[in-house]
Formats: structure tokens, sequence, C-alpha cells
């Protein structure tokens, strides 16, 4: 049976979808599927690659490697500015047939039919885009051997119970790496998703350089940027570590987690960037990517980890305060401070959690 298809525009592109009631949330397996709730997820990276072809002397080979309607590969090509070429894969015939009509009077894309995993080891790109159901664990290790030298990886994984502690085996199992389920879960999380990278690039002789990650809604999403040699490998491995996580326990109980990133989450000089991009670009969820660009600026030289001000006080039993007095405090008192992009409760200071408990109990005596 012929499904039935509608229009739908999102940022400057009309696309045609499956015509079914959707929620937000991961949806529904469906062929061609079509999730609006993956919107600011497209939107960044219509400005990362806008990014990458700025920075570029030569055509940009790019693939959507399971494009499903193709929303993400047909936006690029619609919206970027520049000399690029995209590659919009999946290897669901039903998808694949969606591709073609969501391409059509596109001169600067092609629809492929394969297992993506093949199509990585045929040709190399200098972005590519993995977007898959659940962990993107089994495509992972094609993708770092064939992004090219100081080419993008883009990876979402919506596997984000594993990767936040409530099933920790399977996060062993999946990405070699210990969780932790508590309030710095995603973070944890995401640090975990970019380390499995950065071992995986490091097995091909390639380091790693993080440019944008982000956890949002029910999703995690990396933008690295690979760079080959060995050295670039081994410097890029020491900052993937095993990390004492007690203060960020509920229980303050001895606890170690990973191996996990431990450097930046993000690249400043980029984030600038994208953030000029960004004003001409017309985006699906323009408010939510200035937002989480803002936020990424603030975090990007803070310490990893973070506290929240409803955590603290619970801790201390007191009623929580004003986040920006929190911030004002540890600032005043020399310690660095500032908002993250995991909760507008959450902040990351290099103070102590002793010396953060201080402040608190000052804040609230008020
Ligand atoms: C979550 S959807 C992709 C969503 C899409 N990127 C978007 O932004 O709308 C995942 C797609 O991957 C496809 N897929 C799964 N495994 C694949 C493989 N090994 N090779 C190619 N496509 C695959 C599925 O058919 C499905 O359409």
């Amino acid at each position: 049976m012929e499904t039935l298809l509608k229009k739908i525009k999102e940022g400057k592109t009309f696309l045609l979808v499956p015509e079914y009631k959707n929620k937000k949330g991961p949806g529904e397996k469906k062929a061609g599927f079509y999730n609006p709730a993956m919107k600011m997820n497209r939107d960044v990276s219509i400005l990362i690659v806008q990014w990458l072809v700025n920075a570029s002397n030569k055509p940009v080979k790019i693939l959507d490697g399971l494009a499903a309607s193709g929303a993400r590969g047909v936006r690029i090509a619609n919206e970027v500015e520049g000399d690029f070429f995209v590659t919009i894969n999946d290897w669901n015939k039903k998808a694949f047939n969606l591709i073609i009509k969501n391409t059509n009077g596109l001169d600067n894309t092609e629809a492929v039919c394969k297992n993506v995993n093949c199509l990585l080891h045929e040709k190399k790109f200098h972005y590519i885009d993995i977007d898959p159901f659940g962990t993107p664990i089994p495509y992972i290790d094609a993708a770092v051997k064939n992004v090219t030298h100081n080419g993008v990886l883009a990876v979402t994984a919506t596997d984000t119970a594993t990767l936040c502690g409530v099933y920790p085996k399977t996060c062993i199992r999946r990405y070699s790496a210990m969780p932790l389920h508590s309030w710095v879960k995603h973070e944890v999380g995401l640090r975990i998703l970019i380390g499995y990278i950065c071992r995986e690039s490091a097995k091909y002789d390639k380091g790693i350089d993080v440019l944008l990650s982000h956890s949002t809604d029910h999703y995690m999403r990396v933008y690295i940027r690979l760079r080959k040699g060995a050295k670039e490998a081994d410097e890029s491995l020491k900052k993937v570590k095993k990390v004492d996580a007690t203060d960020f326990t509920y229980e303050n109980k001895k606890t170690m987690i990973g191996p996990l990133w431990t450097e930046k989450l993000h690249n400043k000089e980029v984030l600038k960037k994208l953030k000029v991009i960004m004003q001409g670009k017309t985006l699906g969820k323009k408010r939510n990517v200035e937002k989480l660009l803002t936020r990424a600026e603030e975090e990007t030289d803070l310490p990893i980890f973070f506290y929240t001000t409803d955590v603290i006080s619970s801790q201390l039993k007191v009623s929580p305060p004003k986040l920006s007095h929190v911030l004002e405090m540890l600032k005043k008192l020399g310690f660095k401070a500032g908002r993250t992009q995991f909760g507008d409760a959450s902040f990351k200071t290099d103070a102590t959690k002793k010396e953060v408990y201080q402040v608190f109990k000052k804040t609230t005596s008020y």
C-alpha cells in the first residue's frame, strides 16, 4: 500500500514526509520516518556544515548516512551556501524512494540505497552524519575510519537511558565505560560517547577536536573533527580517563566512573563562527539553537560536571537560592562559575563542593 505523504516546511526547505501522528520523543521505526522533535538537531547540523564549507578551499563531500526521509541532507543541499555535494543514503527501499522525491530538482545531491557501513568503506567524506534509531555503536568504526583528515563526524545517540546509567551493564558492554545515574548523568553520557569515539579514532591513528556537543530532549549529539596522526591520537587518548565523581553523587559515596572525555565539550572559536552563521539562516528552532550556543560558550572553559541549586539546597535542607546570586557570590570569592546547557538550575564552578555548600549557606541566610 502507498504511504500517504504530506508537504511540510523545516528551516527554508519543503519536504515530503509520511502522514502519521507522532509525539515528541524517540518515535516509531517507520520507513521514511520524519521526526519533528529532531528539528533543532538538524538546525545545528546546517550551521556546522556551513562552517565546514566556509573553511574549505575544495568541494566538500557530505554524507547523510542514515537519512530516512532525507530531511537533513535535503536541508543541507538547500540551505547551505557554497561548493559541496550531498550523498543521501538509507538502506530501506521506501525511505530511498522518498529521498528520490525529496531531492527532485536539486543538482547537488545523489540518493543512495546501501548499508551505510558498506558505503563508507567505498568512499571517503569530509562530513559524515550518523543519526540512527538508538545507539550509534554499529556505525562508529566505519565512520571514523572513512572521514577525511580534518573532516567532521556528527553522531546522534538516542540510547540515553544506557548512557545516563539506567542500564550500567549495557553501557559497559556498548561503550566500555561506567555511567553515573545522578543529576550529572547527561554530561557523563555525552562524555562517555565522546570518549568512545576518541578511542575508536585512535585505532586508526586519528585524534579528535570536539567542535560542539549537546544533550537535548531525548538525544545526545556530538560534532567531532578528526585529525590524522599517531601523535594527535595519543594526545586525544590522554584526555579519556576514569574520574572520581564522588562529589556528584546523592550519597557522597566514593564513585569512579568512565573512562570518559575529560576535556572541553566545545571549541570556542567554532562556536563564535556558528553564532555569526546563524544570523543569516532560517532555522526551525532558532531560539533553542541560540540558547544552546550561548550556554555552550559559557560552559566551555569551566570544569567537568556541575551542581544544581535544587540538589545542593536539598542536601543542605535549605530553600533553593536564585542561581544568579550563587554565581555572583562564587565569582566574588574568586571562583570560576557559570551556567551550563544541562539545565536552567545548573551551574559549573571550580569551587569544591564544601565551598559551594558555604556559599549556599550564606546566600540562604539573608
Ligand atoms: C532515525 S532514522 C534517520 C533520521 C534522519 N536522519 C532525519 O533527520 O530525519 C534512521 C534511519 O537509518 C536507516 N538505517 C538503519 N540502519 C542502516 C544501515 N545499516 N544502513 C543504511 N541505513 C540504515 C533506517 O532505515 C532509518 O530510516
